[in-house]
């Protein structure tokens, strides 16, 4: 017998804060969400984080302080199982700044909104492990200044491995969005870029967007994420 021919041979796999919400982090936008309760202009733009570093701090302080004390959920188990399983074949895309994907094993993690648990200085660029508390006046160790920032992308500013993630979307055969609400761009278009370079598209979701898929699951991550991945795999 030859492998499965209708098995998707590349996949790129977009998560969001969907797939990390039974681990106990929040989501931005659900009823409860991260964005009701927080200033988005006030916590995550370069112009809020001007005016009130501290406050921005405290802020991404208490994230770090939740995500120490979270762990995987059989979702990121799954697509660590799926990426070990098909190497070099699934590109998993995260928008999410936690290391849930990595701590449940995943091989290869593209964050392109950056990292909770990594420090950058805003006037070199030097990129670090983040302590768990962060201050302002943390001075950055490869060049001193006290300017030091979450590694994290905020509004108004350019995501990360936008190129990487482009070429990725070009081969891809399946495109998987998994736990997001598809309101923040570029992440949203993704499904139109995988679609109009001939990808297959699927959404994996508590509940349908209202972005266009070919098919849509609904459920909690922890169990349809889990089930797709079986379904390719066993
Ligand atoms: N299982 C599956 N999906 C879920 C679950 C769950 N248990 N719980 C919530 N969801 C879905 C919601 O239905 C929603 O569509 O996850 C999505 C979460 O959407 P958002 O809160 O908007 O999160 P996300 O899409 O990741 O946000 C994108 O916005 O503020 C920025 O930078 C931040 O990366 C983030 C970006």
């Amino acid at each position: 017998m030859t492998a499965d021919r209708r098995a998707p041979s590349r996949i790129v796999i977009l998560t969001g804060a969907g797939v990390s919400a039974e681990s106990g982090l929040g989501t931005f936008r659900d009823k409860d969400g991260l964005w009701t309760k927080y200033d988005l202009e006030e916590v995550a733009t370069p112009q809020g984080f001007a005016r009130n570093p501290a406050l921005v701090h405290d802020f991404y302080n208490a994230r770090r302080a939740n995500l120490l004390a979270a762990a995987p959920n059989p979702a990121h188990a799954a697509l660590a199982r799926l990426q070990r399983a098909r190497p070099g074949l699934v590109t998993l895309v995260t928008q999410n700044v936690d290391d849930l994907h990595e701590r449940a094993g995943a091989l290869e993690v593209i964050h392109m909104h950056g990292e909770l648990m990594r420090a950058r200085c805003a006037a070199c660029g030097h990129v670090w492990d983040a302590p768990e508390v962060m201050a302002p006046d943390d001075p950055c160790p490869a060049c001193a200044a006290p300017a030091t920032r979450p590694d994290v992308v905020w509004f108004g500013e350019y995501p990360y491995h936008m190129e990487r993630i482009a070429d990725a979307l070009a081969r891809a055969d399946l495109f998987v969005a998994i736990g997001t609400s598809g309101q923040v761009y570029p992440a949203a278009g993704f499904v139109q870029e995988a679609a109009m370079a001939g990808a297959r598209t699927l959404e994996l979701n508590l509940e349908a967007t209202a972005a266009r898929f070919d098919a849509v699951r609904t459920g909690p991550a922890s169990v349809i994420v889990p089930e797709w991945v079986a379904e390719l795999l066993d």
